[in-house]
């Protein structure tokens, strides 16, 4: 570990090269003064992975519009946080200088731009914003700050994922011409925060409603996108997708879609989702020499024609990826360097989720031309 004092100069020396203004406030440590906006269900994992990075940050502030919320994550916290119900104050305190923002994805693009704005780094859960062109302004916003931005997809840290790109990359398969995703899950967790569904009248989680959630796919699906995308190092040419509403009623984001993607490097991708199973998950990376294929947690390859092997590999279970994320956002943080998975990186696997959106609404394909280069 760096001491407080190395780091700091690595910080100047980094926020002078790229003209920003210096982040408001380490601890005397060192530490990263962190602001935790949004206290529900996924901030726990949050809270977890930072308090095992204690010499590198301090929670110092938490914003939630329940303050019994707040409370309860305070509590388990080693110094009393300041705790804020409007998040404009939070951005507001000095001792914040890197925000979490863990809210519903409707205010993903304002709390963003606040936050930028207001001279913070920022760790955005995903997905980054409901529409390319919220996405947009959030790219712009971090290019023309300069701050540094990870859009929490922590999948790429996972060590399935790792070892998956590992292979490809070592070349195990050959060239990728194919992938093949499937995922079923089982429904939303109930305890989410619920919004009005003025359709109905009635207080719903704000994943059943897409001007809460953008769709299904961006809420959920858009972790396998971004593992896709890693792989495929490639833009999105053409895309046709399908889905619907057919089991649950009374929510408009889908409960089944389907989406088949064409990549500029000829790559294909096949995707699948339902939200009425009871879980379940299968993935297969096709390639001119083999392929790559998980299931149920386990990984197996094949080359050049050969019987599928086991490739051993630690499981999902691990909740080592957001530790791993946090550790490099906080690197990226000290030496000003942009995020793998910056608002630029996550535009790739966030325009699969908004073209699926848009071919299945307009009954159309979607090609590059529905996204402007930024
Ligand atoms: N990376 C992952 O694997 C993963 C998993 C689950 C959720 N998520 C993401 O995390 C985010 C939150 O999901 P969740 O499951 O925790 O939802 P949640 O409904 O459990 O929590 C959201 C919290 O935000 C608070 N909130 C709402 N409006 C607010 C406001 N204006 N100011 C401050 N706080 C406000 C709510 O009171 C609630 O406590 C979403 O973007 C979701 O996509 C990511």
């Amino acid at each position: 570990m760096e001491s407080g004092i190395s780091r700091r100069a690595v910080v100047g020396a980094g926020i002078a090269a790229l003209g920003a203004a210096p982040a408001h406030t380490q601890t005397s440590s060192g530490q990263v003064g962190v602001g935790v906006i949004g206290v529900g269900l996924r901030s726990g994992a949050h809270l977890k992975a930072l308090a095992q990075l204690r010499s590198e940050s301090k929670v110092t502030a938490l914003c939630d519009l329940e303050s019994a919320r707040m409370a309860k994550a305070a509590a388990n916290l080693p110094a009393k946080p300041e705790m804020y119900t409007d998040y404009r104050e939070l951005l507001k305190d000095k001792n914040v200088s890197a925000v979490v923002i863990v809210t519903p994805g409707y205010l993903h693009h304002e709390m963003t731009l606040a936050a930028l704005r207001a001279g913070k780094d920022v760790m955005l859960e995903k997905p980054m914003a409901l529409n390319y062109r919220e996405a947009v302004d959030i790219v712009r916003e971090t290019r023309k700050t300069g701050r540094i931005v990870c859009v929490g997809m922590q999948r790429r840290y996972s060590k399935g994922d790792t070892e998956i790109r590992r292979l490809v990359e070592s070349g195990a398969i050959g060239p990728v011409k194919f992938i093949n995703c499937e995922e079923y899950r089982n429904d939303w967790n109930p305890q989410t925060a619920k919004v009005l569904d003025k359709k109905t009248g009635k207080m719903v989680s704000w994943r059943m409603l897409s001007w809460a959630a953008g769709s299904s796919e961006l809420e959920f699906s858009i972790h396998a996108f971004a593992m896709v995308t890693s792989i495929v190092n490639s833009p999105l040419i053409r895309l046709a997708a399908s889905g619907g509403v057919v089991h649950y009623k009374e929510r408009d984001t889908r409960d089944v879609s389907s989406v088949l993607v064409d990549f500029a490097n000829g790559v294909r991708l096949n995707y699948a989702f339902t939200c009425f199973a009871r879980g379940g998950s299968k993935l297969l990376i096709i390639g001119d020499n083999g392929m790559i294929r998980r299931e149920g947690g386990k990984l197996f390859i094949s080359k050049g024609g050969g019987a599928l092997q086991p490739a051993p590999f630690t499981d999902e279970s691990d909740d080592g990826a957001e530790v791993r994320m946090y550790r490099e956002f906080f690197q990226n943080v000290r030496e000003r360097k942009p995020s793998p998975l910056s608002p630029e990186a996550a535009l790739e696997p966030s325009k699969i989720a908004f073209g699926a959106d848009i071919s299945i609404r307009e009954n159309r394909i979607v090609t590059a031309k529905d996204f402007p280069a930024v």
